[in-house]
């Protein structure tokens, strides 16, 4: 979602309306604007692109000199005028546009309900209105602060309070937020892109901090309330290189939005406890479950990658059959299902046609039908029977990355929620998995930071014609990602295989000099793994392994070694990838590629 705001001498909407215009690309199922003029609120808003919004407001702008706005991508509640931004409270004292997902909204909005308040959305953020109205008592800055603590989740947030026509307050947690400093003016927004047709003065708020933007000062406080002194950043990055954060592409930005994206689909999914799975989304029965004689997941591309990971989870924990499609093959190989088969579709856009044509095929042949998608109210997610989403935000980049991952995450709550059903995990084994499930997205911070050996690998082997990716267990299914991600963005010859048969027909390839990526992180298989590592180093290939910290074998037999924090092996794929997607990007970057935008290839591709 993009969120901007402004206070100043000028009109309020024209900077609005432009600011969203420049975040329309973080999300753009519907838009809306609130407007404080003297002793209204008004708030006008949109389902649809902006120039829906533009429309409705053309023939009657919105007037004042203060205004919030917003842009959003729907994670709770699908799209429409109800659930768009801004909202208020049952007055219209407060209007508050929120990026991020309010964890604990449930329990505030039914105390809230029971305090009498009217609620018009189904969101989350809807609650931040109405628990500022319930707090308030007359000190804008203290309300809010109030209702910050109060609030658990990741967030971005700009309060306008009626009362209070010369301030706008704003705070973040997890979600970016800045200010824009101008000439009897000031500018909020999350990102900034908003704002760099107005100023390039300004100031990165930081986690937990609360600023007070008046028109002519900006007062920002740390969480304790103690005054902050902050240094301007001056911003020197054109349009297009603001629009990526400062990334130098869309596919990078996206990599280092991963810790953020896992935690978010994480949240509110674990017990406090870590004793079980919570997905209020499905309220699924034991019996329901037990029900399930057979489950396939039917996918594409990289989600079918990620399916490939989900049945190893599924079949690991929960002890139900899984079998893996290509979404294209399903339906005509004439599968056998029944109504005690589950059918889980996986697709980042929601709207790929096979998948979709898959999933209708399942549903005829009486399937019961789950989608695992990133696009609230996409097609996939309206046809199936439920849905689970991911949190990634708008992928944007053709290479998926952070929709992997976190569809790789919504596998393993999956695969943890029905074991809990079916008691196929002893508690103490299910509190493990889960406190460690709980470390990854900090993990991958931590794998994201040294690039640097990456970036001479792939300067070093990047004008090679074939890459060897190998395996066994998940490190498999990981390699598989590896080298589809290679395939795509450098145009390399790429292949998988799982390590161990290799002997059967593909060591032929293997000769002087050919890079093979070997992942060695599935402690189970280590020692097979490494057999067939020294099978390819007897061939001369140059080996760069993939290993978990602590692992002092591996470093014998490669001729590089990348290390990824170490953690449960069912949950290593989620930090082995990581590496994978790095060296493909910069090998890209090495070959001249078109990384966002390779050859042949479309985003989402709606044609069978
Ligand atoms: C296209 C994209 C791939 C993606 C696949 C499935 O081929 O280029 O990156 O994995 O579609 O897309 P979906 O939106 O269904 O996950």
């Amino acid at each position: 979602c993009g969120i901007v705001g402004y206070i100043g001498s000028k009109q309020a909407t024209p900077f609005l309306i432009e600011g969203l215009t420049k975040l329309e690309y973080r999300g753009y199922d519907s838009a809306g604007i609130a407007v404080l003029n003297g002793e209204k609120i008004r708030v006008e808003k949109s389902v649809g692109r902006l120039a829906a919004l533009e429309e409705k407001i053309e023939s009657n702008v919105p007037e004042g000199n203060i205004g919030i706005g917003h842009t959003r991508w729907a994670t709770h509640g699908r799209p429409s005028d109800n659930n768009s931004h801004p909202h208020t409270d049952c007055y219209g004292d407060f209007a508050v546009v929120h990026n991020g997902i309010i964890e604990n909204y449930m329990t505030l909005k039914e105390d809230l309900l029971a305090k009498g308040h009217k609620f018009l959305s189904d969101t989350d953020t809807e609650v931040l209105p109405h628990l500022l109205e319930e707090v308030y008592n007359g000190d804008f800055e203290a309300s809010v602060r109030e209702v910050i603590k109060r609030i658990e989740g990741s967030y971005a947030i700009v309060f306008m309070s009626k009362n209070d026509p010369d301030k706008l307050i704003c705070t973040k947690q997890d979600n970016p937020m800045v200010i824009g400093l101008g000439d009897d003016e000031n500018f909020i927004a999350s990102d900034i892109p908003a704002i760099i047709s107005r100023t390039r003065r300004t100031y990165i708020v930081n986690d937990g901090e609360v600023a007070v933007v008046k028109k002519d000062s900006v007062w920002i406080t740390n969480s304790l309330g103690e005054p902050i002194t902050k240094k301007v950043f001056e911003v020197n990055w054109n349009a297009e290189a603001a629009e990526k954060g400062g990334y130098e592409h869309f596919m990078l930005k996206e990599i280092h939005e991963q810790p953020k994206a896992v935690r978010d689909t994480l949240a509110s999914r674990i017990a406090k406890d870590n004793s079980a799975v919570v997905l209020e989304e499905l309220s699924w029965t034991e019996e329901y479950v037990n029900s399930f004689s057979k489950i396939f997941i039917v996918a594409c591309g990289t989600a079918y990658h990620a399916g490939l990971v989900g049945k190893y989870y599924i079949e690991r924990l929960a002890r139900i059959p899984v079998e893996v499609d290509i979404a294209s093959e399903f339906r005509y190989r004439q599968p056998i299902i029944d109504d005690n088969t589950l059918c889980i579709v996986v697709s980042q856009s929601g709207e790929t046609s096979d998948t979709m044509a898959a999933m209708k095929e399942a549903k005829r042949l009486g399937a019961k039908t789950l989608a695992v998608t990133n696009v609230v109210g996409s097609s996939i997610a309206r046809e199936a029977d439920q849905v689970i989403y991911t949190m990634a935000g708008p992928e944007i980049a053709v290479a998926s990355t952070k929709a992997y991952t976190t569809q790789l995450i919504v596998m393993f709550l999956l695969g943890a929620y029905m074991a809990g059903l079916r008691g196929t995990v002893a508690p103490r084994r299910m509190k493990e998995l889960l406190g460690k499930l709980r470390e990854i997205p900090s993990q991958i911070s931590e794998t994201l930071e040294d690039v640097e050996p990456i970036k001479v690998f792939a300067k070093k082997y990047g004008f090679n014609t074939d890459v060897f990716f190998i395996g066994r267990a998940l490190d498999y299914e990981v390699a598989l990602e590896g080298s589809l991600k290679l395939k795509e963005i450098s145009y390399i010859h790429a292949e998988a295989y799982a390590a161990g048969e290799l002997k059967h027909g593909t060591l032929a390839l293997i000769t002087t000099g050919v890079p093979v990526v070997a992942l060695a992180t599935q402690k189970s298989v280590y020692e097979k793994t490494l057999s067939n590592i020294k099978e390819v180093k007897a061939r001369d290939a140059v080996v760069i392994g993939i290993a978990a910290e602590g692992d002092t074998e591996l470093t014998k037999y490669a001729d590089h070694v990348i290390f990824v924090p170490n953690t449960d092996e069912l949950l290593i794929p989620l930090l082995a990838v990581l590496p994978l997607q790095l060296l493909s990007y910069y090998t890209a970057i090495t070959r001249g590629a078109d990384v966002d935008k390779p050859r042949n290839l479309a985003k989402s591709v709606t044609v069978e």
